[in-house]
């Protein structure tokens, strides 16, 4: 790589002290008030804050080295290039892929997922077909497949799940059949918390021929991700739940796949030869990426990849499950409070409901006491159904949050409790 983007102070990766102090004075964000009140950000799962060194990424990527990138022969277009295409370098150490060409930017998950469906699924999935979701899927890994099927013919099948929020692995095993062509599962479940045993379902997928797509939206944030290990065929995950900027995602494919699916969207980039009888795409990842890509936003996703990796996944998911695991016991003692999603595998998600208080309304009453929490189905409805709740109240955790901030979370719960008694 010829050009780097200037070295900043990097988070002192520790692995005796989890040094959530220095980590939160990363993130500037932090430091705001809301209604007068330090701000406690618990809405991680929506999206995370970002640290300074992405702010500043984007920054000087725009004073310094900004231009189009695969198209000029200047010397900012090469840098813009070489800083974006060390992006991607970035994204398939992160995620232990084989080849960088395995790596497509697109614009988050819900891209990466109708990529996937409407270049794979439209070339291999015909009438009759079937594709296997789960019963925790967000909408984006719900509609693609519905619109898909209503193109093709094929039916969609969904994998049930039970009270505490697991799969019903006999379920599917028993849903697996010849006629399945793609199973869409998700990692860990944006609504509940639970991960789910992908290796087992790759695992039993394969063993049937049948490609697996993993909506890492939650997860890649939250744990490592090694994509060889776990042999899937298609792996998808969002900038902005990673500590980066929005509107940049990736999609992994296995290259032999990616080299077998037709184009997305036709445009510049995604080209070889253009004549008006035929034209001729580019390789990958490129025949994937049509148009002028989020080139900033990559090359600050490749920074929030650098500080992530300094810190250390595991480092990240163990004080996530040290905050997990203080806030569901406090949960517990809370009259009223019912957690939903208590699986065995859980990541740093606390979805919960409160006897005779409307989720909204304890979102709106958190809010004031400078508390940021979701409340709603969480793009998740059928999970609501199934729970037979309209919403829910939702706390997410990320790696700059501290136990003091789950004592405000409670502490603040009890004050709503308080106003509707
Ligand atoms: N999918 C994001 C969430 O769970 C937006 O809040």
């Amino acid at each position: 790589m010829s050009i780097a983007l200037a070295q900043r102070p990097r988070p002192v990766a520790d692995p005796h002290h989890f040094d959530v102090a220095r980590i939160r004075a990363d993130f500037p964000i932090l430091a705001e008030t809301i209604h007068g009140k330090p701000l406690v950000y618990l809405d991680n799962a929506a999206t995370t804050h970002k640290p300074r060194a992405v702010i500043d990424a984007i920054s000087e990527v725009y004073q310094r080295h900004y231009s189009n990138v695969h198209r000029g022969v200047h010397t900012l277009s090469q840098r813009s290039t070489d800083l974006f295409e060390g992006a991607r370098e970035k994204v398939r150490g992160f995620i232990n892929a084989a080849k960088a060409r395995e790596i497509v930017f697109v614009r988050g998950t819900t891209e990466a997922i109708n990529l996937v469906a409407q270049t794979y699924g439209r070339a291999n999935i015909g009438a009759g077909d079937e594709i296997l979701i789960t019963a925790m899927e967000h909408h984006s890994n719900i509609v693609p497949w519905q619109m898909l099927c209503a193109q093709t013919g094929a039916t969609l099948q969904v994998v049930p799940i039970d009270r505490r929020g697991e799969l019903d692995m006999e379920a599917f095993e028993r849903l697996l059949n010849d006629r399945t062509r793609l199973v869409s599962v998700v990692h860990m479940s944006n609504a509940l918390g639970t991960v789910n045993p992908i290796e087992t379902i790759i695992d039993r997928a394969h063993r049937r021929g049948i490609p697996v797509m993993v909506d890492g939206a939650q997860s890649a944030p939250h744990m490592p991700i090694d994509v060889h290990a776990l042999d899937c065929d298609f792996f998808a995950f969002s900038g902005h739940k990673l500590y980066g900027p929005s509107g940049i995602g990736v999609l992994y494919g296995k290259e032999a796949l990616l080299k077998a699916m037709p184009p997305y969207q036709g445009g510049g980039d995604m080209i070889r030869q253009v004549t008006f009888d035929k034209t001729e795409y580019n390789e990958l990842p490129y025949k994937f990426e049509a148009g002028t890509p989020a080139i900033a936003d990559a090359i600050a996703l490749g920074t929030a990849i650098d500080y992530l990796q300094e810190i250390g996944m595991t480092a990240v998911a163990e004080h996530e499950h040290r905050l997990l695991s203080y806030a569901t016991e406090r949960a517990m003692h809370i009259p009223g409070l019912t957690v939903i999603g208590t699986a065995h595998d859980k990541g740093a998600i606390l979805s919960f409901t409160l006897e005779r208080v409307h989720p909204h309304d304890v979102g709106t009453l958190l809010d004031q006491l400078g508390i940021a929490i979701r409340a709603g189905h969480h793009c998740a409805m059928p999970v609501m159904d199934f729970f037979g709740v309209p919403a829910t109240v939702r706390a997410s955790f990320a790696l700059y949050n501290t136990a003091q901030e789950v004592d405000a979370l409670m502490d603040g719960i009890q004050q709503v409790i308080e106003v509707f008694a």
